[in-house]
């Protein structure tokens, strides 16, 4: 038997974080790539798009072949191909809306001998970081009915939670699908995330066998957030009072917890999309020559996560030489107005163009 059917066999039998490891493996030694392919007129491209044509069309026998070669040949549409020793095991296939940050899923599949063997995760985790980096904040797709199963465990949900404006008369209807959508957040590592879940289950399990009958025991007085301090039972754990409402209650608060308190609520308002990311240049050439001083969440939050706070011209290292040393420690724990006149100062752009997205 040859070893690629070799592989494949092995992952059938694999648990599903088993299959993620190996797969996470096959990928840093090259048997399984990843590859963007948009109809650039190059043969590599075609070849790419037209094997992922045939894959589509039977493993969606419903859908008709002119249609899904007329889609994937698009140049409006974008492929990715899963390449698992380099032959194309799978693609998804999506059309992006810059606009309006999001993107509908056309097709996606797995041919049948590689199924049920984790590539179906891989490729949408795979897809999911790859729109991170393209500003798109939601997935839509008009799920087969038999497929509802796989993209629930993709994080997709029948509810769908963008504003009706944001996307209708931007996507095609379907009869026979279920439209399903899946939000894509900038802080999760998609890749590791069934790496990172692990761990946390193993910690908690620990915690709990660790504290166990002594904790079981125990009972607890209620907590009431106006007198503030640690719950009973929650003493040596990472809990902490929430920083805005240590705000409101005019405690001090360390300045980046503080930020981050505010950042949160400003990014989860509805309202909040186009602001998420920088404005592209593609989309208003002249935008940077009118907007001098902009700003977007994506900056903020990247400025926030570093604890790296820019200073302004105006407000010059003469002027307020702490200002930056204490925000990059995180030991300011200053009152909430000083925080709030320090933010407000680090927060300026001092200058420049920002790249384009
Ligand atoms: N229904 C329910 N659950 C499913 C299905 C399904 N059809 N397919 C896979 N799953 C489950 C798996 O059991 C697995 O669960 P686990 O993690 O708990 O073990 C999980 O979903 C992920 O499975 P993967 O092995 O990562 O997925 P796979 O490589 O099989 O790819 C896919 C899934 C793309 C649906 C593949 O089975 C396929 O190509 N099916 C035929 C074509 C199809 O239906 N495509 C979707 C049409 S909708 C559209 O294209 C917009």
């Amino acid at each position: 038997m040859a070893s690629a059917e070799l592989a494949v066999d092995n992952k059938s039998d694999q648990t599903p974080l088993a299959r993620e490891r190996q797969h996470a493996q096959d990928e840093r030694e090259g048997r399984l790539r990843f590859v963007v392919v948009k109809n650039d007129g190059l043969d590599r491209s075609l070849i790419s798009l037209i094997d992922m044509k045939s894959i589509y069309s039977k493993q969606l026998p419903k859908m008709g072949k002119e249609y899904i070669v007329r889609l994937v040949l698009d140049r409006s549409h974008t492929s990715l191909a899963c390449v698992f020793e380099g032959e194309i095991v799978g693609g998804v296939t999506y059309r992006r809306h810059a606009t309006q940050a999001f993107a509908e899923i056309a097709f996606c599949a797995v041919s049948a001998t590689h199924q049920v063997r984790g590539y179906g995760t891989r490729l949408m985790n795979q897809l999911k970081e790859h729109c991170k980096r393209e500003g798109i904040h939601f997935l839509l797709t008009y799920a087969d009915n038999h497929a509802i199963g796989y993209f629930r465990k993709q994080g997709f949900q029948k509810q769908v939670t963008m504003k009706r404006e944001r996307w209708l008369g931007y996507i095609k209807d379907y009869d026979g699908g279920t439209l399903m959508e899946c939000a894509i957040d900038t802080q999760v590592d998609y890749l590791n995330i069934r790496f990172v879940a692990e761990e946390q289950r193993r910690a908690i399990a620990e915690r709990m066998e660790a504290g166990g009958a002594q904790q079981q025991e125990a009972e607890y007085a209620g907590y009431d957030p106006a007198e503030g301090g640690v719950p009973a039972g929650l003493q040596g754990t990472s809990w902490r009072e929430s920083a805005l409402h240590c705000s409101m209650q005019g405690k001090p608060v360390p300045l980046a917890d503080c930020l981050q308190a505010v950042l949160a609520e400003v990014a989860t308002h509805a309202d909040a999309w186009p602001f998420q990311t920088a404005v592209s240049t593609s989309l208003a050439p002249d935008y940077y020559e009118v907007i001098k001083d902009p700003v977007d969440l994506a900056s903020v939050r990247a400025r926030l996560t570093p604890r790296a706070h820019l200073h302004t011209t105006t407000r010059s290292s003469s002027s307020s030489p702490t200002c930056c040393a204490c925000a990059k420690t995180a030991a300011c724990t200053t009152a909430t107005t000083t925080s709030t006149t320090t933010a407000r100062s680090g927060w300026r752009r001092s200058s420049g163009r920002r790249s384009e997205r």
